[in-house]
């Protein structure tokens, strides 16, 4: 007899589908049997329905204050519209405030999320320095369970650093076992373009994609592959769009560096035409939405495993808050909401199209990123021992989008108005019911802390083992 029991669902594990039950006790997956096999004090019918690991979703933005707008979530809002969309873990970034240390601003991130979150979180470090006192907080940082330290190569005068700048940072995080994130982009190109753009009084949003094209993103990852190359840190490039990264990512791969990528469904489903609406600073992010070559592109990374996550680089901006400058590009701020979306618009544009197998949209959502935060077994797969992360999924679901509907914080979507097969019915995490039939059922203090590691992940990591 188990605590409860998901009964008849197809599960999907990363590896294989079956039709099955699984039974749950103290919040841990306890068993896998075979279809209507399992009794427990509470039974989940999940016939019909796809039973999923709980999505991780490791590029979520909450709270966000970049200059003179913030994000309208806390971690309560954050972590209910993840577990609608059926993600029962994110990872947020503790990015310091001017003049604050990465080991301060992680605390003072832990604090806030701490008894106020909907879903397990972790954290990523970030380092908007590289004196001495931030890299030798590096190792105390990935110690403390923020293993992953993310650097920027844009946002000049508040998160920046050179080149050299990261080689320290990546030295000082290989040092500590940890992994880095990466936004690469060339802040040099785009300056030049914004400016020159400028002279000729075009300083709209519309001009938002050509001041940040393909080359200025494939520029800063050949950086960053010579600079993993050098000191044999581990990173993650974060929020791919370009179509042209695919070859720094073979050529990372040929070189057997531990180079990995990411990107987000809206450089997925998304082109940049969306720039020549009259409302189309809604869709200004970083890097930029791309033309129709570069989203084909990408679909081909992800079935070649060139990119390895899909994420949803969350920003809760509402539409008034992307109108505000719209008529000075470089005042817009960037991001796209997206975490209570993400795993309804990649099952719908790769699942539903066949372009993903379902085992592989485990993989992208949920296993490839718990395995590089050192969160696999306990997360990413439906397995005896894994905690009981699970989402039901009904797969036939038919739904459009509507921003204003959805619990995440923003008045819209960048996916407003399209069509979606596919739709997390119910969500449970460690067991407990947090979202069922849609509707938010669980407690803000159910979340937990969940510190991260440096894996080792060879087959990720293109055969490179930790030493
Ligand atoms: O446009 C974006 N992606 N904004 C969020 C901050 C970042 O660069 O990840
Ligand atoms: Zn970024
Ligand atoms: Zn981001
Ligand atoms: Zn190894």
């Amino acid at each position: 007899m188990y605590d409860t029991v998901v009964r008849n669902g197809t599960v999907v594990t990363p590896e294989r589908a079956f039709e099955g039950d699984v039974g749950v006790r103290d919040g841990a997956i306890a068993a896998v049997g075979a279809p209507r096999s399992l009794s427990g004090e509470t039974v989940v019918d999940a016939t019909g329905l796809t039973v999923f690991p709980g999505f991780v979703d490791s590029h979520v933005h909450v709270n966000l204050s970049l200059g003179e707008f913030t994000t309208n979530d806390s971690f309560a809002d954050a972590t209910a519209a993840a577990a609608r969309g059926g993600t029962t873990t994110i990872v947020p970034f503790a990015i310091p405030d001017e003049g604050e240390s990465p080991l301060a601003a992680f605390e003072r991130r832990r604090e806030e999320a701490d008894g106020s979150a909907y879903v397990d979180y972790g954290l990523h470090g970030c380092a908007t320095r590289a004196d001495d006192r931030t890299l030798a907080e590096l190792p105390d940082l990935i110690d403390r369970g923020a293993a992953s330290v993310k650097v920027f190569t844009v946002y000049r005068d508040r998160l920046m650093l050179t080149h050299g700048e990261i080689r320290d940072v990546l030295e000082a995080v290989a040092a500590g076992g940890g992994l880095c994130l990466v936004h690469a982009e060339d802040e040099a190109i785009i300056a030049h373009l914004i400016e020159r753009l400028r002279r000729r009084g075009e300083t709209d949003y519309s001009v938002h994609a050509a001041t940040r094209p393909a080359v200025s993103e494939t520029t800063a990852m050949w950086a960053v592959a010579d600079l993993v190359e050098e000191t044999g840190c581990p990173t993650l490039l974060v929020h791919v769009s370009a179509g042209r990264a695919g070859t720094v990512l073979e050529s990372a791969r040929d070189r057997r560096l531990p180079l990995l990528a990411e990107t987000c469904p809206h450089y997925l489903a998304l082109t940049e035409e969306l720039y020549d609406r009259s409302d189309g600073e809604k869709y200004v992010c970083s890097p930029p939405l791309r033309d129709g070559t570069s989203r084909d592109a990408l679909w081909s990374m992800l079935e070649d495993g060139l990119v390895q996550t899909v994420n949803s680089d969350h920003c809760g901006y509402d539409a008034a808050q992307k109108r505000r400058h719209r008529d000075d590009v470089t005042r817009v701020p960037n991001g796209l909401p997206g975490v209570e979306t993400r795993s309804a618009v990649l099952y719908s544009e790769g699942v539903a199209t066949g372009r993903l197998s379902p085992t592989a949209f485990v993989r992208l959502t949920s296993t490839n990123v718990a395995r590089m935060l050192g969160l696999y077994p306990r997360k990413g797969t439906v397995a005896v021992g894994a905690d009981a992360d699970l989402v039901l999924f009904d797969p036939d679901a038919e739904w459009t989008v509507d921003g204003s509907a959805l619990r995440q914080a923003s008045d819209y979507s960048p996916f407003d108005g399209r069509e979606v097969r596919g739709r997390p019915v119910t969500t449970l995490v460690r067991g407990r019911p947090v979202v069922e039939g849609g509707d938010l059922v669980g407690a803000p203090d159910h979340g937990t802390f969940l510190p991260t590691s440096g894996a080792d992940a060879p087959d990720l990591f293109s055969g490179w083992h930790r030493p």
